[in-house]
């Protein structure tokens, strides 16, 4: 694993309720194998991939995580192994994300599906963002409204 490229990490235990259908392979499993078949057929540099044991946000299923040294962290749920759209739409995120100050990807920025479907995004330590107010220097509350 080269620890300077950016990683996408799968939910290998998310269920998405579709179990029964598919011999008892859950949802997150299924999701990282549609997208593993769509990269197969592109070129894939640039990114690691990895699967998780629950994210500890099961009730969003599924989940995904991108994260990279410098850079903002985001997870995104409710994706769908079934809907091809979210597959390509993750593998799309991944040149925004680099080619991106620090990844910092407005929504708008963000391919469709991942735009409503973010649950969370941290900028990193010592991230120059100006969303970043450090609290320990000045007044607490000059910039602390939120406008992105
Ligand atoms: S099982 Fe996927 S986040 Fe918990």
């Amino acid at each position: 694993m080269d620890h300077h490229q950016p990683i996408l990490s799968f939910c290998m235990t998310c269920q998405d309720g579709h179990e029964a259908f598919h011999e008892d392979i859950r949802g997150g499993a299924r999701l990282a194998q549609a997208f593993l078949s769509h990269i197969g057929a592109v070129q894939r540099h640039g990114f690691t991939l990895r699967g998780v044991r629950c994210m500890s946000q099961c009730k969003r299923a599924c989940i995904v995580s991108l994260c990279a040294n410098g850079r903002f962290s985001y997870m995104f749920g409710d994706l769908d192994a079934a809907a091809p759209d979210h597959v390509v739409a993750l593998s799309a995120l991944i040149p925004l994300y680099l080619a991106a100050p620090e990844g910092f990807l407005r929504r708008e920025v963000r391919p469709e599906p991942l735009q409503a479907r973010i649950l969370g995004r941290l900028p990193p330590p010592g991230s120059a963002s100006d969303l970043v107010t450090p609290l320990d220097e000045g007044d607490p509350a000059h910039g602390m409204f939120c406008h992105v």
